[in-house]
């Protein structure tokens, strides 16, 4: 059987199983190295007369609140974030200001909810809207200058990197680019600082909770009253998108 025998196969099991039908976004597909056509909706709705395909929530994950705060999706939507709440109490100890420390605190959140390629990117958009200017603009240097050393601040080229890259990966022509251009900007030390601060090798063994980062969030985040997905923003789809990831339409 095929790879897209197999997911067809699956998803009708699916449907048979479950009422509702699931078709996967492209994206997702070719995540699996899978170009074959989406499985086709109207044939899996006959084969299975009550079936439908996602349109509301998807019963398969736990429910969000009607206006989902930002501590909503870290309980109900993103995957462990135990590295980031260590960064973030890292940039505390270390006497950081406390945009920067909620900097430290969402620098991931691309990877850990949404899509991990470019995932400093992804994230600086995401939360563009709620934040400073400069808590952006240093999430989307992170995903930059992790790849740089600064010896100023003691920051090498992360061990981590050379194990999982190998010795001889060089960053893309864009990401020098963009160092470049990082590198010149008055904000370079708050991008540099998500670097120092990002804790590459997370200790199993300290467990820090995310409570205790409630006021910074508070105070440093401006939730939407809507609730993040309904609030008309310029990336309020996107946070949609991790609400309903199987949206069909
Ligand atoms: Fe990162
Ligand atoms: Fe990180």
């Amino acid at each position: 059987m095929s790879l897209s025998q197999r997911a067809d196969a699956l998803e009708s099991k699916m449907a048979r199983d479950l009422d509702y039908i699931v078709i996967k976004s492209r994206l997702y597909s070719m995540a699996d190295g899978d170009m074959s056509p989406p499985p086709n909706a109207g044939a899996l709705m006959k084969e299975n007369p009550k079936a439908r395909v996602l349109m509301g929530d998807d019963p398969r994950l736990p429910a969000m609140p009607e206006k989902p705060s930002l501590m909503d999706f870290f309980r109900l939507r993103f995957g462990p974030c135990m590295h980031l709440l260590q960064s973030a109490r890292h940039a505390v100890k270390a006497g950081l200001p406390e945009n920067m420390v909620l900097a430290c605190l969402l620098h991931d959140i691309s990877t850990i909810g949404f899509i991990r390629g470019d995932h400093g990117y992804w994230g600086a958009q995401l939360v563009e809207p709620y934040v400073d200017e400069e808590v952006t603009w240093a999430i989307r240097a992170h995903q930059v200058l992790r790849f740089y050393p600064d010896e100023s601040v003691g920051y090498e080229y992360p061990q981590a990197y050379i194990t999982a890259f190998g010795p001889d990966y060089h960053p893309d022509p864009y990401v020098e680019e963009d160092y470049k251009r990082m590198r010149a900007h008055k904000w370079y030390m708050s991008g540099r600082q998500i670097t120092v601060h990002d804790i590459y090798s997370f200790d199993p063994n300290l467990h820090v909770e995310l409570d205790e980062f409630t006021d910074v969030i508070g105070r440093n985040f401006r939730q939407p009253e809507q609730g993040l997905g309904f609030d008309n923003s310029p990336v309020a789809h996107m946070w949609r998108a991790m609400i309903r990831p199987a949206k069909y339409l």
